[in-house]
Formats: C-alpha cells, sequence, structure tokens
C-alpha cells in the first residue's frame, strides 16, 4: 500500500483509507471483521463522524481498533451546528467517549454552517495544543472557503475531505489545484458514487475493465487509482465486508500508464467548471 505525506502534517497516510458511513447497517461482527482487514492490508486511515449513524458508526470503529489504536490514521467530524468555541470541544470528547481513544489524527469541520469559521479553528486549535487531535480540517469546502480559513489559520489546515468519483470530478477545476498549491490534502469521498459505480455494460464501464484486464486488476481498483493519481489526494471508500476492502486495498499498489489515464479521462469527462461544490 502507497502512502504519501497527508497535508500539512508529517504522516505517511495510505492513498485508500476507509470510510464508515452507514458500516452501523452492515451486520456488526462483518463491519468490524471488514475494517480489521483493511488495516491488516494497510488501509491505516479511517474515517468516521459523529454524525454517522449518530455515533453508531464511531463506535463500531472503537471495536475494530481496540488494541491497534497506533497503527491508525484516525479521523472524526463535528457537525456545524456543534461548530462553536465550546461545541467543537463537546463534542470532541464525546467522539473520543465513543471511539474509546484518548486522541484523533485529525478533526474535520463536517460542512460550513452558522458559526463563525474563525470560532470552530480558534476550537481546533485548543485542541490540538491539549493533545486531543493532532490535526484538525475541512470538508466539503470549495475555494471561497478555504481562501478564508486560509487567512485565519495559514499553513493549518491539514486537509479538505470532499466529493469525488468519476462521475463527480468537478474539485479537478479548482480545490485541488489550490490544495497542492497550499500543502492542503483533498481526501475524496464517495469514491464508487456509493451505488453509482460504472456498470460493465456501460461504455465507461467497458474502459475500466479493459484497462483491469491489461493489469490483473479490478474495474473499482482502476477507478481508485485514477482518483488518487496527483500527489495530494487521497481515497476513503467504505466498504462493510472483508472482501471488497481486500479489492479496494489493491488499489494502493496499482500504477496506471499515461494512455490508460487518458483513456478515462475522455471515457469519464471531469464536465464544465461548477460554480460552487455540490454537497451532500
Ligand atoms: N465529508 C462528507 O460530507 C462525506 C460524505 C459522504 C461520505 N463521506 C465519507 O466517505 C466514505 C465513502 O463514501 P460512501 O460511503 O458515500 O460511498 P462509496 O465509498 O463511494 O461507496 C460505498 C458503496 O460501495 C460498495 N463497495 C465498496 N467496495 C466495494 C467493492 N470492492 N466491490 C463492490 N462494492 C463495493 C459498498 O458496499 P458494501 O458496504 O456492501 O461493502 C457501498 O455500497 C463514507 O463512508 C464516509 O466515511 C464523507
Amino acid at each position: 500500500m502507497q502512502t504519501r505525506p497527508f497535508g500539512s502534517t508529517t504522516r505517511a497516510v495510505p492513498l485508500i483509507g476507509q470510510g464508515t458511513w452507514m458500516i452501523e447497517g452492515a451486520e456488526r461482527a462483518a463491519a468490524i471483521a471488514a475494517l480489521r482487514t483493511g488495516l491488516d492490508l494497510g488501509m491505516t486511515h479511517i474515517d468516521t463522524a459523529e454524525m454517522y449513524g449518530s455515533g453508531a458508526s464511531e463506535e463500531i470503529v472503537a471495536e475494530a481498533i481496540a488494541g491497534r489504536r497506533d497503527e491508525v490514521f484516525l479521523v472524526s467530524k463535528v457537525l456545524p451546528e456543534n461548530a462553536s468555541r465550546t461545541g467543537v470541544r463537546a463534542a470532541c470528547e464525546r467522539s473520543l467517549g465513543r471511539l474509546k481513544t484518548d486522541r484523533l489524527d485529525g478533526y474535520l469541520l463536517h460542512w460550513r454552517g452558522g458559526h463563525p469559521l474563525a470560532e470552530t479553528i480558534a476550537a481546533f486549535d485548543e485542541l490540538q495544543r491539549a493533545g486531543k487531535i493532532l490535526s484538525w480540517g475541512v470538508s466539503n469546502f470549495d475555494v471561497a472557503d478555504l481562501e478564508e480559513a486560509q487567512r485565519i489559520a495559514d499553513g493549518r489546515i491539514a486537509c479538505n475531505q470532499v466529493l469525488y468519483h468519476l462521475g463527480e470530478r468537478a474539485i479537478e477545476h479548482a480545490v485541488i489545484p489550490w490544495c497542492e498549491r497550499h500543502g492542503v490534502a483533498v481526501v475524496g469521498y464517495s469514491p464508487f458514487g456509493q451505488s453509482r459505480f460504472p456498470s460493465p455494460r456501460t461504455a465507461g464501464g467497458r474502459v475500466l475493465a479493459e484497462i483491469a484486464a491489461v493489469h490483473g486488476a479490478t474495474a473499482r481498483q482502476v477507478a481508485l487509482a485514477f482518483l488518487t493519481r496527483r500527489p495530494p489526494v487521497f481515497v476513503i471508500p467504505k466498504a462493510s465486508s472483508a472482501g471488497h476492502t481486500a479489492d479496494n486495498a489493491g488499489a494502493g499498489d496499482l500504477g496506471l500508464s499515461p494512455d490508460d489515464i487518458a483513456r478515462i479521462d475522455a471515457a469519464f469527462p471531469r464536465g464544465p467548471r461548477p460554480r460552487s461544490l455540490p454537497m451532500l
């Protein structure tokens, strides 16, 4: 599993991590086994949030990482309504309790809400000084939001977690270049488009299958390798079975040729520059 430096942190983080949204909907033992298989295969970046299953996802992650905390780059997110100076601290303590750990490797503002960014960032800085979080970042930020955050916290934004899959490449226009210039990691979420991964019966799906066959890989591995082709980008596919996790981990060592990349680019065009970033 390839790793690269994660934004402003000095940590080597795997290109392919593990998402956990709606993992609580899967059979619990299978979900925990899937996450632990991911750790065995080097997918040590685990992404969760207080929002996911109202804390149930964090509790599953706690079971999966029990006894293995030091291997994990553990990220959780605070809801915008909790992102006041005192609210962030309280939310973080609740997440730490559910995750049964004393620290997060990354703590993100899930999306922008009503609380002033300066207040949220002051709270993140306080948590960082107290050793409760090792870095902080943002999510669903477009370039205007990033500029504002950067004015408050020059050089301290570890990452921006944003929607990114073959059918939704809008961040390639401005968000990825901005993050690249400012040393901010880009974490692509929903890298399979949730349940909308291209079927092999579509023209795009056939391109993925052909490239996969050449590399002895799978279409999903090809998609993940394409998404992580640029230096600041990481992805966090969610899987609730060990088989799916192992498939996804296989992308971590798959190198695509310039010709492969050009073919995927043509099959899944990035489309026009959006006026603002789509939000979930
Ligand atoms: N910051 C944000 O606002 C935000 C928003 C959305 C998501 N996220 C994060 O990003 C993570 C990933 O996004 P996502 O969960 O929305 O969608 P996703 O990762 O694009 O897709 C998940 C779906 O793909 C399936 N899958 C995974 N690996 C597979 C494989 N190898 N073969 C076949 N099917 C496979 C999963 O099935 P099984 O579950 O059956 O394995 C699940 O149905 C989330 O879990 C969450 O941590 C963040």
